[in-house]
Order: structure tokens, then sequence, then C-alpha cells
């Protein structure tokens, strides 16, 4: 059989062309958040198979020394992430020249890469967590080498394949071909849930991609203010009778986390004008958030916080306001003493309630990472007594007046999980979904996504700030902001960008647009960087978007024909801007949902001013919305439904899309009760 040094001559890219000596034990920075421990349940033979699996970076010269260092990571820390390999100090998305690369693509994978891994932007950096708890851009440092590696090596006659965070080697492909294509935690069926899940990630197979994590496309939380902004003044709109030219001075949004995206919802109350408390056990986070002047002002009690709020209330004086503490503390708190809320959410990370994501009640942050280390029965028990008031105490506010939206981050599915039927609307199981909103059926869905309007966004790869604002101005002139209530919207963010100080990591904008916005966005930056007026682009979007995520407890929420169990458009979504050539091309399991709950996928696109990115930019991005759109207006959507009919008359001989005819609801209900008498 082949032995180790035929295998280490048989390859160019791997450890030792970086390293010629095992590189030195890690120092942490002291203050830099640390994951908590992952349970470790592996058995006997799968802790061999585990280290026998982080093994196969290693050359076997450093294996001795290296196999009991990654055993103890897989005993204390649940994974292992080959700490030795991180490069010391602060990671960060650089400019792009100071990059090794073959081609502008591997050159701006790599600053993306960095950006996620930033301190500044990454919620647990030397775990390589960039979000939601469990995020992460790939398993472990030996990956990240490598990664760096091949993309240096990367040419535009080739396409470098991942899988879950593994590069499994650069492809011949061609200029016209993605760049890198990258899948994340997809399972087969009959396995794919969180046990196996579970079981996979600690052998080092499966990355839990989240989204732009995984996806190598997160811009630090203005990824999700704009989003949020949108969210909760349509949530004013709708359920508070505020008008479409208005916003939400004078009105109460509590909340809770300020973690990597659930961060973004003090900036994004405080740009609506409203007051928001946002709960934090973290006092971490809410350091960094205030450092940010992401929350202006700061609370110990439920107490002061009700008070701080109610005096910026009255004055309509906007407010972003963290409440160190749990939650369920501050709604008790609320209830006994009758305090008017008017829009009530949550962002604790309840897609992983039993792994940290959600502090139960009683427990202090400090004592909750404790717990978590050897106690796991006993924290699920807390979890769901927490989880199980919690919502006894939004059913109370809820019968008081209050506007409650389930935040996409799994809150119901989590209450159902911890034992309450109650809170599914058959009372039995989901279904049917649940008797609350979630932000996406109600807000999201039918007012953005259907429409097409999303998360797009774009980095500066320059690293110039001048340049964010020439492309911030280019963005304005395309836009139209009298065309729909919507335009206004997104026209009134892009105008106030700047000043809200939003860029956290790289230089980056996100900015909702629908399917042509997009186009007529990406045509005028690739002129700027043609014209040599800015450095190249990057663009892409969120995986939470129209077309990018199939989760029927999310993105594909408002979807009632039964389709939303499917995950077929964000399969097609991939497989399409793949066909179309995108740069970089993501697709993965979980989300922000969970294991099992959800699959989306994302993009980047890198702008190098050339007419075969104007291709591209044509051919592709309308897809990517529109394949989306499409789908929604099949389910029936009425926005969607005349978004299309709107697109097939512009698009006429180009594209065409189907649209579903209309049943008579009577005759329907007539025949069908005929036969269920
Ligand atoms: N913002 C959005 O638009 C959006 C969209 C979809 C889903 N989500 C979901 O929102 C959740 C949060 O995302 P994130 O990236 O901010 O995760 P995160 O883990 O970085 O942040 C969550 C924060 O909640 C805090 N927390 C946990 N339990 C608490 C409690 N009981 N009381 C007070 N604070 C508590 C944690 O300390 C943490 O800082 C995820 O489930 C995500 O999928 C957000």
């Amino acid at each position: 059989m082949i032995q180790n040094p035929d295998i280490s001559k048989a390859m160019t890219i791997k450890l030792e062309a970086i390293f010629s000596d095992l590189p030195a034990r890690p120092e942490f920075v002291p203050g830099i958040r640390r994951a908590p421990k992952r349970h470790f349940s592996l058995n006997r033979q799968d802790t061999e198979l585990a280290l026998k699996n982080a093994l196969r970076y290693i050359p076997e010269k450093w294996q001795a020394q290296l196999a009991p260092e990654f055993l103890e990571e897989l005993t204390t820390r649940g994974r292992i992430y080959g700490y030795r390999f991180r490069p010391q100090g602060r990671i960060w998305g650089r400019p792009i020249d100071e990059y090794k690369g073959l081609c502008l693509e591997g050159k701006a994978c790599q600053v993306m890469i960095e950006n996620n891994l930033d301190f500044e932007t990454a919620l647990y950096p030397y775990e390589l967590v960039t979000y939601g708890e469990t995020g992460q851009v790939c398993q472990n440092w030996m990956q990240y080498c490598l990664l760096k590696l091949y993309l240096e090596n990367l040419t535009q006659e080739q396409t470098l394949v991942v899988e879950s965070g593994h590069p499994l080697g650069l492809f011949r492909s061609g200029p016209g071909s993605s760049r890198v294509i990258l899948t994340n935690g997809l399972m087969v069926g009959a396995f794919d849930d969180q046990e196996n899940w579970h079981r996979a990630a600690a052998l080092g197979v499966a990355n839990y991609g989240q989204m732009t994590a995984g996806g190598w496309m997160y811009i630090g939380p203005q990824g999700i203010v704009h989003g949020t902004y949108s969210t909760i003044l349509n949530a004013g709109r709708k359920e508070l009778g505020i008008p479409a030219d208005s916003d939400l001075r004078g009105r109460l949004f509590v909340t809770s986390g300020l973690g990597g995206m659930s961060g973004a919802q003090g900036k994004a109350v405080e740009i609506a004008n409203g007051v928001g408390i946002i709960a934090e056990v973290d006092p971490s986070r809410i350091k960094t958030r205030h450092e940010q002047g992401w929350v202006s002002q700061i609370a110990d009690t439920p107490a002061e916080a009700f008070r701080m709020a109610g005096e910026h209330r009255e004055k309509k004086q906007k407010l972003a306001l963290a409440f160190h503490g749990n939650i369920v503390d501050l709604l008790e708190y609320a209830v006994q003493n009758h305090i008017k809320i008017d829009l009530l959410s949550d962002q604790t990370s309840c897609h992983a309630v039993y792994e940290g994501g959600y502090c139960p009640q009683g427990l202090s942050f400090a004592e909750r990472t404790e717990m978590l280390k050897s106690e796991n029965a006993r924290f699920k028990q807390l979890a769901d007594q927490s989880l199980k008031k919690h919502f006894e105490l939004i059913k109370i506010l809820v019968g008081r007046g209050v506007y409650f939206f389930d935040y996409g981050n799994s809150f119901m599915k989590a209450v159902f999980d911890a034992g309450v039927k109650e809170i599914c609307k058959n009372g039995r199981d989901t279904m049917n979904g649940f008797i609350f909103p979630s932000y996406v059926e109600d807000l999201m869905g039918p007012l953005l996504f259907d429409y097409g309007y999303g998360p797009f966004r774009w980095v500066c790869l320059s690293g110039k700030k001048e340049d964010l604002h020439k492309t911030d101005e280019t963005a304005m002139q395309c836009m139209d902001p009298t065309r729909r209530f919507q335009d206004r919207d997104n026209y009134m963010w892009i105008q106030e960008a700047e000043k809200n100080k939003l860029v956290v990591g790289t230089q980056a904008r996100i900015l909702y647009q629908d399917a042509q916005g997009r186009v007529n966005i990406a045509l005028a930056f690739n002129e700027l960087v043609r014209k040599g007026a800015v450095g190249p682009i990057m663009l892409g979007r969120d995986h939470h978007d129209t077309g990018g995520a199939d989760s029927p407890f999310r993105e594909t929420a408002n979807i009632k024909d039964g389709s939303n169990i499917m995950a077929e458009m964000a399969v097609q979504c991939f497989a399409g801007n793949a066909a179309r050539g995108m740069s970089l091309l993501a697709i993965h399991n979980g989300g922000g949902v969970g294991i099992g709950k959800a699959i989306n996928t994302g993009f980047g696109l890198v702008l190098d001013g050339s007419a075969r990115v104007d291709e591209i930019i044509k051919r592709a991005i309308s897809w990517d919305v529109m394949g989306g759109v499409a789908r929604r207006a099949w389910a029936r959507n009425e926005n969607s439904i005349e978004t299309v009919a709107a697109y097939n008359q512009t698009r006429a001989g180009s594209d065409h899309l189907t649209l579903p005819y209309l049943a008579d609801e009577i005759l329907i209900k007539q025949l069908v009760g005929d036969i269920f008498k």
C-alpha cells in the first residue's frame, strides 16, 4: 500500500508547503469570545475515527505530537479545531491587493473568508464560528490553511470544490465557470437529523455553514440591519396603524439577543426612530455592540430599562437600550407591572437551544457556559422550563394587545420541542404551523420576498471607504423611490447608510432590491470598475432571500400550496447560478433554523469590469431572484403572481414563467364538503 512519504510527494498543496516546522501552540487573546464545549458523545470506535480523520491533513512527522493534542481538543471542546494552525493574532479582510493569487476571484474569496473570521465580526473566531452559535467558515484550521493555499493557486481555468470546509481539490473548468463551489452539512435524508449531524461534526466530516458563515459572504451585523429595519417598520404599519410614510417614533419594541444577527436590532430600531429594549445575557456582546454604537444605553434591571424606554417614548426620541439579563425576567416584569409594549419578538439562538443558544431563566451566562460542559441533561431541563414560561408570558402580553412575531430563530419550534403543543395551530403537531406569525409569514414574505426584494449586498474589495461612498451614490442613482413603498424605504436606507456608520469589518453595504434593481446596480458597479473609478467588488446576498432558502418555518413560511416541505427551489437556485457562472456558490443544510429544517444557497460574483461579468450579471442575477418569485407565484402568492405577470411582458422573447390559474374557492369547498359530510 502507498506510504505517507509517497502521498506527500504526490501533492504540492499541503500543510508542509506552508509550514516548514510545526507551528507553536497558540496563545488565545484574552477577551475574545470562545465557543462553549460541544457535547462529546463519540464511542471508542468513533473517537479513533475522528482522530484518524483529522490526521489526514497532517504529515507523518507531526502526527505523534498532534494526535494527543487533537484528542484533548475533541474531549474537552467536542471538536478538533487544530488551533495550532491558526495564524497568531487578528485575522481580518484586508485590501485585496495584499493577497496572493493567480486570479481575482481567488484573492476575493480570501478577503471574504478572513472577514468572516475577524475578531470584530466573528462570534467565536478561534473556533471559526462567524455567527448563529454554530455557523462556521470551515471545520478546522488545517482546512483554513489549505483553503487559502488552494485559493492562491486557483486559476481562471479551474474550480475549487469544497465539501463541509474540506478542499476536495482544483478541477479543470474554464473562465465562464464558477471558481469555487461549496457545500455544507448536506446529509442523506435518512440520516438528516441532529443526532447524526452531531456525530458527523465530531468525526470531522460535517460543517454547519449557517448561511453566509459557511458561504463566506458575511458582512457583519449590517447584513441584517436593513431587513430588521424593514421588518419592524412594516410590523408597525401592519399592526399599529402607522402610515406608509411614517416610522416607529413613540413606539416600544422589546426583544432579545445582541449576537451576530440579533445585534442588528438596536441599530434598526433607531434608524426607524423607535424605542427598543434588547435583553442580552452575555455582557461581552453588550460591550461589543455598545462600543460599536449599535446600542446607545445599558440597563441592569428591568425597572431601569422600562423607565428609560418610557422617557424616550414620551418624548418621541429614538433609543436602543441593552438590558443586561434574561428576556424572561424582562417580560415577567412587564407582565407584573402592566407595561405597554407595542411590538415583541425574540432572537435568542433557538435553532440551537441545547447547545447553549438559549440561556434558561435563572442561569447567568457564565453559569450556562459551565453547565454546558458536563450537565447537558440538566441544561435541557432548565431550557425547556424557561421556554415554557417564556411562552406563557408572551401569551399574556399578546392577550393584552401586543403584536408578537417569531423572528425566524425557531423560537416557536423550540417551545413545541419543550413540550408545549398549544403553540401549534392544530394543537398537535407542526404540520399546520404555529399560533403566532413568523416575520416572514406575515411581513417579509408577502411584502418583500414575493416581489423579489431581498438582501443584495456588496463588498468593496479595495478596502477603501471612498469606494463604498461611490457605490452608495451609484446605487441611489439606479433607484426610483416613487415606484413602490418598498423602493422608498430602500432609498431612505441607502441615503442614510453612510451616516449610520454600519460598517463592521470590510467596506460592505446591504441594500434590499428586487430583480431588476439588482441587475441595474450590478451593471452600474461593473461599469465603475471598468472605468477604474473603484476597485473590484464582490457582489452577493444573504441566503435568507426570495429564492435562496427552502425553510418551511422561515423563508418559505408563506408558501401555502404544501410545497414548503420541498427543497427544490434552493437546489435549482444553486444549480442555475452555477450554470450561469457566478464566481462563488454555496448550498447548506440547516441555516438559521437547524439541521434538517432548511436548505439554503448563496452566491458571490466578483466584478472585474469585464464584458464577461456583464453577461453573467444579466443571465444570473435575474435568475437568482426570479426563480424564487416564480415558485412563490406558483404557490398562488398574489404579489408574486403580479410580479411574474409583469416580468413575462417586459421579458417577452427572453424569459417566460408559468403562472397558476386560480380555482373557485366556493366550488372547491362545496365539492370537498360533499365527500367529507
Ligand atoms: N436577524 C435576522 O434577520 C434573523 C433572521 C433569521 C433568523 N434569525 C435567527 O436569530 C437567532 C439569533 O441569531 P444570532 O446570529 O444573533 O445568534 P447569536 O447566537 O450570535 O446571538 C443570540 C444572542 O442571544 C443571547 N441569549 C440567549 N439566550 C438568551 C436569553 N434567554 N435572554 C437574553 N439573551 C439571550 C445570547 O447570549 C446571544 O448573544 C438565530 O436563531 C438566527 O437564525 C435572525
